[in-house]
């Protein structure tokens, strides 16, 4: 069968479409967005441009999602977010394409899971499962049930254990073998 037609296309996020994304952020999440555990993890990291995609029509941008690097128990990881789709254009597979893309890119890489906080039904859909309670934590407040998970490789969401960090601050804490346990 073929794939429906959709008037929108996927690719990798330029530095030039960096602000519009910044502003359909904005606009999708608030200023609250800041205070949010997920948004800890990312202050002064950069997504990973290799896994950052963008819909556009006609040159419009309809839609963004990003990866960042982070780490759970001292291995680098992936954590899935923002996702935003322009909200006169939602519930037309904008969402899931965005993600269904950035989860193929991934996979040819060298991570072994990602992780997200987000609402279960939504993300079942492209192949994520809650993460048994207390296994991972993150920095703040995080309501249990909306510890997702997806194995790049198989089964490894079922290895994940311990703390959520910043990618950078382990990676600086390494670089000067000052590690604390
Ligand atoms: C969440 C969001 C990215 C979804 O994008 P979208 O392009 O509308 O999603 P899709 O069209 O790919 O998927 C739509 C399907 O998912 C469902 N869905 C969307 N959001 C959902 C949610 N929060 N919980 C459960 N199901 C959800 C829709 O009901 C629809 O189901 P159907 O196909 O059975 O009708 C979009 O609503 C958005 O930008 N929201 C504001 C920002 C946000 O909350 N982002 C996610 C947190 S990081």
């Amino acid at each position: 069968m073929n794939a429906p037609v959709v008037p929108w296309q996927i690719r990798l996020e330029a530095p030039a479409d960096m602000a519009r994304v910044e502003a359909l952020n904005a606009e999708s999440f608030g200023p609250g967005r800041f205070a949010k555990s997920a948004y800890r993890l990312r202050e002064g990291v950069s997504p990973i441009a290799a896994l950052s995609f963008v819909a556009v029509e006609n040159d419009v941008l309809r839609g963004s999602v990003r990866f960042w690097p982070i780490k759970v128990g001292g291995h680098e990881e992936l954590l899935l977010g923002p996702l935003a789709v322009q909200s006169s254009q939602r519930g037309h597979g904008i969402g899931i394409a965005l993600m269904q893309a950035g989860i193929a890119a991934a996979q040819q890489g060298p991570w072994r899971s990602i992780l997200l906080i987000g609402d279960e039904p939504y993300y079942t859909k492209v192949g994520f499962s809650r993460l048994p309670p207390g296994r991972v934590k993150f920095p703040g407040p995080v309501d249990q049930n909306r510890i997702l998970g997806l194995s790049l490789k198989a089964g490894e969401i079922l290895n994940l254990s311990g703390q959520v960090r910043r990618a950078q601050i382990d990676e600086a804490v390494c670089a000067d073998g000052a590690g604390v346990g």
